[in-house]
């Protein structure tokens, strides 16, 4: 049984997970658009996979006698300027997401609640991988540099660590 305010802490999350599936897809549409087949890919293969993180929370809150809040997701930027630019904001996305779950860290620890606190640990090694691949996605651009986009484009799909394939958990 979860407490009122694991629930909430929770329910926000399945929210910032839904905000991310819809700002990583707008993103892939941006470079879609922008002729860059293979970072609209990795973003659409990264939208899905934060919908999974979305539903993985919706179903546990579900489980522990709690009731998963389905709100309208707020709507995405859909400019962003060049790819640099582009993955520089999802960098701060990522860190926003990653202080949000040490804070459902906190609040299980604050209301005493192990397993709620133990089922969490999958999100916070989640970040740790999510916020290092985009760190090293970072890198490689700072070192093709915006003008080579043609070799970025072409080498991000390798660069995903599950080889380019959502994660199904
Ligand atoms: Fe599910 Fe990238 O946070």
């Amino acid at each position: 049984m979860l407490s009122k305010k694991v629930e909430d802490a929770l329910n926000e999350q399945v929210d910032k997970e839904g905000y991310s599936s819809h700002l990583y897809l707008s993103m892939a549409v941006w470079a879609e658009m922008e002729g860059l087949g293979g970072i609209a890919d990795w973003f659409y293969a990264q939208a899905e996979e934060e919908r999974v993180h979305m539903l993985k929370l919706v179903k546990y809150i579900n489980e522990r006698n709690g009731k998963a809040k389905i709100i309208a997701v707020k709507e995405p930027p859909s400019e962003f300027g060049s790819v640099s630019e582009m993955f520089n904001k999802v960098m701060e996305h990522e860190r926003f997401v990653s202080a949000s779950i040490n804070e459902i860290v906190q609040v299980c620890i604050d209301e005493n609640d192990h397993t709620t606190h133990n089922w969490i640990q999958w999100f916070v090694t989640e970040q740790i991988e999510e916020e290092a691949s985009v760190k090293a996605l970072i890198d490689k651009l700072k070192l093709v540099g915006e003008h080579n986009m043609y070799m970025f484009d072409r080498d991000i799909l390798g660069m995903r660590g599950s080889g380019g394939e959502a994660d199904s958990e």
